[in-house]
């Protein structure tokens, strides 16, 4: 295996593992999941992040292959999108079986808030950090909904789980999540303008949210609760609307071959920047593994695109990979943002404060005839305890009006 700099990084400059050694045996897919009361909670939310790019990067060869004629192409898609699903075996089974449905839910609501929080706060195109920080504040609700759901029916705590490093307290509350879907639909960056760094934030943001809505689609119905059954389906919706919402960033001018090189791009940089920061050293080397195949499927990529379209990927890929994606804390970001930008809901592709006309209708169609379970998960938190499940390591809430009742002056 080859050493990898921390200095500068070329992609294009590295060599990988030829593509036919890459396929695994059993043995080397029967990986031990990582122990369920680890004391980073950071190193599950890289596991949950880069499920959802071989996810993505799965539907995307299928969706490719499916679109065309070429049958030697076929074969060579065929070839990687194995390799990414054995990838894909790996890395999810890093996870625990002792862990519930719920506490994987934590985690996959805890990897969107960081995840999200750190795009947004690296992210130099102002349109497209103006939607990671819309989407932040409503998966940082979710967080605390499934947080009070998880202690009244499994009766723990979700600090267990994500620890002190990410603040569980009301966002943007999640009944006001439920726009007319038009409202979604947001403007693309333009490939021909566009930074190299915003195409590669805007395809993990949207392959991770992707994934939260693929996991809340399959598990909501696994509870047997009437209230966790209900809570998943709201915020299943709402991870539709995320998935909208950031799916319309890409440019759909991009070819199917330039969207490839991007994919490989994108999980070399990902896997790179884990293996930075990875706590535990068996993890590492997954990464690290994972890193070498994805340099392959990306030579393999711009091969293709040299010969099929005449174009050289190096026109517009950066000359080193940016700065290591990273998961760490956000909580004066966030709270910036809770301060500033609760009340903001979308009309048309841009960003409004007041509640217009096509919202109240969709409103009234979803939340009009009684209130989400979004709410009512808490109304019945508060019955059971006396009070929500709330976790603010860094003072009161920033919104009064989103304090605990009769603690709005603190
Ligand atoms: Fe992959
Ligand atoms: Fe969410
Ligand atoms: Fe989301
Ligand atoms: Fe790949």
């Amino acid at each position: 295996m080859k050493g990898v700099s921390i200095v500068s990084f070329n992609p294009l400059e590295q060599h990988g593992i030829p593509l036919e050694r890459q396929i695994r045996d059993w043995q080397e897919l029967n990986v031990s999941p990582v122990d369920p009361d680890m004391e980073d909670p950071y190193t599950k939310c890289r596991i949950i992040a880069l499920n959802g790019i071989e996810v993505e990067s799965i539907f995307f060869g299928h969706q490719f292959h499916r679109n065309t004629p070429d049958i030697e192409l076929k074969q060579r898609l065929a070839e990687i999108r194995y390799i990414e699903h054995q990838q894909q075996k790996v890395v999810n089974w890093l996870l625990p079986g002792q862990a519930s449905v719920l506490e994987t839910t934590i985690s996959y609501e805890q990897v969107a808030v960081d995840l999200t929080a750190w795009l947004a706060r690296m992210e130099p195109d102002p349109y497209l950090k103006q939607a990671y920080e819309f989407g932040v504040l409503e998966d940082f609700d979710h967080l605390y909904r499934y947080a009070n759901l998880y202690e009244m029916i499994e009766h723990r705590q979700a600090e267990k789980l994500v620890d002190q490093l990410t603040e569980v307290m009301p966002g943007r509350p999640t009944m006001m999540h439920h726009r007319h879907p038009v409202d979604n639909v947001r403007e693309p960056y333009d490939r021909s303008t566009v930074d190299p760094r915003s195409r590669l934030h805007a395809l993990t943001i949207t392959a991770a949210e992707q994934q939260t809505m693929n996991f809340y689609m399959n598990v909501g119905p696994q509870y047997m609760t009437p209230i966790a059954r209900q809570l998943y389906q709201e915020i299943g919706l709402v991870e539709e609307e995320h998935v909208t919402h950031y799916g319309s960033l890409l440019d759909p001018g991009e070819t199917w071959l330039e969207r490839l090189v991007l994919h490989e791009y994108n999980e070399c940089y990902l896997y790179y920047s884990f293996m930075q920061t990875e706590s535990n050293p068996r993890i590492k080397q997954i990464w690290e593994l994972h890193l070498n195949m994805e340099l392959e499927h990306l030579r393999i990529a711009c091969d293709l695109m040299r010969t099929q379209e005449g174009r050289d990927p190096e026109s517009f890929l950066p000359a080193e990979l940016p700065e290591p994606v990273t998961f760490e804390p956000n909580k004066p970001y966030l709270r910036e943002l809770l301060a500033t930008q609760i009340d903001i809901t979308t009309l048309g592709t841009g960003y409004v404060r007041e509640a217009h006309e096509r919202f109240q209708r969709m409103q009234e169609m979803v939340n009009g005839k009684e209130k989400p379970p979004s709410e009512h998960v808490i109304d019945d938190h508060r019955a059971r305890f006396g009070r929500d499940y709330r976790m603010e390591t860094d003072g009161p809430h920033p919104v009064p009006a989103l304090r605990e009742p009769g603690e709005e002056q603190a």
